[in-house]
């Protein structure tokens, strides 16, 4: 049999891309597909771990053994992710929407040949930085990403002090690399030492081999 070392452990996940409606028909969104939360998802699973998947819009299956709660807006995943409080670990992989249109149509808009109707963008609730900053609530680990298109370990080592997570998942996400929307990915895990933050540099992996290496990671943290 499998070793199952995250047997007991409640594992909550974020991934996928978020929709901000423009109006009924329209929405803002991003090329997140998901699956890297999905495979990590697959992996804890694997491992043992009691896992619910909390998914943006994707095209992808569920994974089997997997709680998944469907949402559109980065308000109905930071709802969701709140109600599936408490867990022991935390894993923030969703490509959250920054902003969303503050005045949402609530028929579609039409053309009016006066010009374009003006959009006005609000920012959307931090879901990683609430979570990390709750108090008796706070998962004991909780687990950010940093994609960035550049100056990638210092983003995120700045995105560790500012979100108050324990450990970043950074990866260059810049268009040469095929990262958004492609099975592999190149990343770093940053970790907090104390006052100091550790750097491992993966070599370039298929999704699935980083999800297997995270829960690996996460297993023998929680071991200790
Ligand atoms: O600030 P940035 O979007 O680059 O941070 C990325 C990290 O924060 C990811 O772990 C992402 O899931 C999380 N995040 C979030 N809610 C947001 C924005 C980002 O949970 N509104």
């Amino acid at each position: 049999p499998q070793p199952r070392p995250l047997a007991g452990k409640r594992i909550l996940i974020t991934a996928g891309p978020t929709h901000e409606p423009i109006d009924p028909v329209r929405y803002i969104a991003n090329r997140s597909s998901g699956k890297q939360g999905f495979a990590i998802a697959a992996a804890a699973q694997a491992a043992g771990a009691d896992v619910i998947l909390v998914s943006g819009p994707v095209d992808l299956d569920d994974p089997s053994g997997v709680t998944v709660k469907h949402v559109e807006s980065a308000r109905d995943m930071l709802q969701q992710v709140e109600a599936s409080l408490p867990a022991d670990i935390a894993i923030f992989a969703a490509a959250v929407a920054d902003w969303r249109v503050a005045n949402a149509g609530e028929q579609k808009l039409k053309k009016t040949g006066s010009g374009m109707p003006p959009l006005q963008l609000v920012e959307n609730p931090d879901i990683l930085a609430t979570i990390s900053k709750l108090g008796e609530k706070r998962p004991p680990l909780v687990i950010g990403f940093a994609a960035e298109t550049e100056h990638l370990i210092d983003n995120a080592r700045a995105k560790l002090a500012r979100k108050g997570c324990d450990w970043i998942v950074a990866n260059d996400v810049s268009p040469a690399t095929g990262v958004m929307g492609g099975d592999r990915n190149t990343v770093h895990l940053l970790t907090r030492d104390g006052a100091d933050i550790n750097v491992d540099s993966w070599p370039v992996m298929t999704k699935e081999q980083v999800a297997t290496e995270l829960v690996a990671r996460i297993a023998s943290t929680v071991e200790k």
